[in-house]
């Protein structure tokens, strides 16, 4: 299979971590329910590809993401594939906490929202109301001896709200990682944010304290712009990047989020620049195109879809 040129970009890091979201952002979104078996062998493939970081599923009410209601069957399924400090779960509250914990996870993340109308959407709680919920899960997860990471989402526009002020985002952020969080993820929900926008929030995270190596990026592609935006991050120093194995993804409380960026998009860019990753492109590629198949359409990466007609 084809490879880019490799043109070391001067300036930029010698290596990226991808967190991949594709198991929990991209199949919490499918109409349908993926059969347990199907999401334990796309761990595996995404395993043998190279991917290090997995985010597995959510621990969420089953009456909010019935998709993902077989948390636990899932991470039994997976046995040792599926826990450990790289296979992050979403846990919202001490509910999925103690459900989490029951199973052995090491490893968790909660979400918020930097606006009031996401934060009552996704949450039923008011900001100040979800971190007074989170607060309890991370004691509880650190002193299990757990790593969490925290989500803001909505960083860069709201679907009801509009603009979002980049000081609501640091203050939301700087709460959650008040909390004791060991990283931080920036949510583009939406798909809206643009490069200089990028650049803007990350310097203002600094400057209100946040370590730029705890920052990730986290870009839905709703306005192609997800892969501009992460290699505007890179190369302002961000080191942590999610992406969803071909492109799958979306949230169904955000009205008008599609896909996450690409990992194959985002891996073709990072090699070219000569950035490792530790993925096999070859095996990631394949690995898009079963799940694909299965799901009964083209993923809507375009280095699936330009590797597949070459
Ligand atoms: P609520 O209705 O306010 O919760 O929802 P509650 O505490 O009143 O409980 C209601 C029922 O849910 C009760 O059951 C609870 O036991 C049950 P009942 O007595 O009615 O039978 N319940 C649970 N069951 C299992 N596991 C749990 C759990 N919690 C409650 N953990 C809640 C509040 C937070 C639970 C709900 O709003 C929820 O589950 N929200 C999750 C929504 C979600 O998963 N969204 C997608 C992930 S976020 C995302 O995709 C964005 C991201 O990718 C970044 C970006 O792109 O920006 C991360
Ligand atoms: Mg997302």
């Amino acid at each position: 299979m084809r490879q880019p040129q490799l043109e070391p970009a001067a300036g930029t890091p010698q290596q990226v971590r991808i967190y991949e979201v594709g198991v929990r952002d991209g199949l919490q979104n499918e109409a349908t329910v993926v059969p347990v078996e199907v999401k334990a062998e796309f761990v595996r493939r995404l395993l043998a590809a190279g991917l290090k970081t997995i985010e597995v599923t959510s621990f969420v009410s089953p009456k909010w993401v019935p998709q993902l209601a077989d948390a636990e069957e899932l991470i039994r399924l997976l046995g040792a594939d599926g826990l450990g400090p790289d296979r992050p779960v979403l846990c919202p509250n001490d509910k999925g906490l103690e459900r989490a914990l029951a199973l052995g996870v090491t490893s968790i993340a909660i979400f918020g929202s930097a606006t009031e109308t996401f934060a009552s959407k996704n949450l039923n709680r008011t900001i100040a109301e979800s971190l007074t919920m989170f607060e309890p899960v991370v004691n509880r997860a650190k002193d299990a001896g757990a790593w969490v990471r925290a989500y803001v989402s909505m960083c860069f526009g709201d679907p009801w709200e509009g603009d979002v002020p980049v000081g609501q985002v640091v203050h939301v952020a700087r709460a959650m990682m008040d909390l004791g969080c060991d990283e931080l993820s920036l949510g583009d929900t939406i798909g809206v944010a643009t490069p200089g926008h990028v650049e803007r929030l990350i310097d203002a995270l600094v400057e209100g304290g946040i370590d730029l190596d705890k920052i990730a990026v986290h870009f839905h592609d709703t306005y192609g712009q997800a892969l501009s935006n992460t290699l505007a991050a890179v190369r302002h120093g961000i080191g942590i990047v999610d992406a969803s194995a071909g492109g799958l993804g979306g949230c169904p409380y955000a009205k008008s989020a599609t896909g996450n960026l690409a990992t194959e998009d985002v891996v073709w860019a990072l090699q070219g620049m000569g950035i490792s990753t530790g993925v096999d492109l070859t095996a990631l590629v394949e690995t898009s195109r079963w799940m694909a198949e299965y799901l009964g359409r083209p993923a809507p990466s375009r280095v699936v879809r330009a590797l597949s007609a070459a």
